[in-house]
């Protein structure tokens, strides 16, 4: 037997996470690391056209990655998705969701990781893995086996607790390890969670924060409890063990791309720092170092998400003309609206994450913004902005220097996207969902 008796037996009794079918008909989940615009952008210096490209998603769950690929990749030649997970009853429902999108894209396969290299699956060009890898008795023997089935220049989307900012959800664990500790029957211990929730002193480490929490248990009902409070192994990481974990498998983490706290700028010690003297100290010590005094002083990172690859300098820079800059969609909150309004003066935004960030835009970035459609070329934008300006002489260098203090901000927060020209552009997920819209049901 390849996985732990105890995590099986809770994830056919609680499939998590829980979602209805009929769902499907009204809306595409989507998840923070499978889209494939993100995918290219950080993990191929957006030049990946995603044809011929093979996804497999390890421990699928109830499906939401596995769709969300499927639909993506059923616009693109020859390319498909590989679920896999040890759940019966999760890959039911995930495959009644397929069903009713009308997916025919996506092999099921009902089997433990760790068997991966034995499964004779062949290799992937993309590798999700959210959530699961810090269920199992060995994470390196898991991250080993999904390295034996990525291709040479593949690329990993990773979900793992993060140890310090769930620290209140490990103290009821252990609480509640020690009140069941007699208890066999799963629904007793979850009657059982519930009783001393209903109760938890002011004190109680949980109570303290368990608005931040419980939205978990509100959503899923006793399947989030159970996944929350009594998991048989949840093994939390900080950002040094990450990097230790990630590394000694033979890989490089390219970045941190979760939200709500967890993007790359809440891996930043200046965003929580002001004093320059004492960031200037920090700023000598490794990335990973520093990342880690940010994950300490923040204590908001929850869930640690990031790609990572056995190649580095993987993220599209923005130095190439024939780029195209895009907003990962929806395009948020009227930017480039306030970049106009308001020439030479700085901008003030709040990130995803809660982060307030200010940022002061180049002299032609109004301009720039008036042309950045998602489907022209940096170049195209700039002839367009040296033409609106009756023949100005600026450089295509000059405009990129300009632009590249706006972008650092936008894309350091997710928002702004690079592919190059030559790649076909990709469909939001609204337009997904219309095609689903149109299926007779
Ligand atoms: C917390 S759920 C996450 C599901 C999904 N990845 C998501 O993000 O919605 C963990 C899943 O990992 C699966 N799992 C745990 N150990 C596994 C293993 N060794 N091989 C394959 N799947 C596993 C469980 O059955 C469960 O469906």
């Amino acid at each position: 037997m390849n996985y732990l008796r105890e995590v099986r037996k809770q994830y056919e009794n609680y499939p998590y996470p829980f979602r209805d079918p009929k769902d499907e008909k009204k809306r595409l989940l989507t998840t923070e690391d499978s889209f494939l615009e993100k995918i290219n952008h950080y993990c191929y210096a957006g030049k990946q056209d995603f044809n011929n490209y093979r996804a497999l998603v390890a421990g699928g769950g109830t499906g939401s990655a596995a769709i969300f690929l499927a639909e993506q990749l059923c616009r693109r030649k020859g390319s498909e998705v590989v679920y896999l997970d040890i759940s019966k009853k999760s890959m039911e429902v995930a495959q009644k969701r397929a069903a009713i999108r009308d997916l025919d894209n996506i092999t099921w396969v009902h089997g433990s990781l760790l068997e991966l290299p034995e499964l004779e699956l062949g290799t992937f060009n993309y590798i999700n893995c959210v959530g699961v890898l810090h269920h199992l008795e060995d994470h390196h023997a898991g991250l080993q086996a999904l390295g034996s089935v990525l291709a040479e220049d593949g690329c990993m989307g990773i979900m793992v607790y993060g140890r310090n900012g769930r620290t209140p959800v490990y103290q009821m664990q252990e609480l509640m390890r020690l009140v069941n500790e007699e208890e066999e029957d799963m629904q007793v211990k979850v009657e059982n969670t519930k009783r001393l929730l209903a109760d938890l002193p002011p004190s109680n480490f949980f109570k303290r924060s368990e608005k931040e929490w419980l939205s978990e248990v509100e959503q899923y009902g006793d399947i989030g409890i159970y996944d929350l409070f009594l998991h048989s192994h949840d093994h939390g990481f900080d950002v040094l063990e990450l990097y230790d974990w990630v590394e000694s498998c033979g890989f490089h983490l390219i970045e941190f791309i979760g939200s709500k706290f967890e993007s790359k700028i809440g891996y930043e010690p200046q965003t929580f720092i002001r004093h320059p003297a004492l960031l200037k100290t920090i700023a000598k010590l490794p990335r990973p170092k520093q990342q880690a005094i940010a994950e300490l002083l923040s204590g908001l990172i929850q869930r640690h998400s990031f790609y990572c690859s056995r190649k580095t300098k993987t993220i599209a820079r923005l130095d190439d003309p024939d780029d195209v800059p895009f907003f990962l969609n929806p395009v948020p909150l009227g930017i480039p609206e306030m970049i106009e309004k308001s020439p030479g003066r700085k901008i003030s935004l709040m990130s995803p994450d809660q982060i307030s960030l200010q940022f002061l835009p180049g002299k032609h970035s109004a301009a720039i913004f008036r042309h950045l459609d998602g489907r022209r070329s940096l170049k195209t934008i700039f002839n367009r902005v040296r033409k609106e300006g009756h023949g100005t002489k600026v450089s295509n260098s000059e405009l990129l220097e300009d632009f590249r203090p706006t972008y650092d901000i936008l894309s350091n927060i997710g928002w702004l996207l690079l592919r190059h020209h030559s790649v076909q552009a990709f469909t939001s997920a609204a337009l997904l969902q219309e095609r689903v819209g149109s299926l007779r049901l």
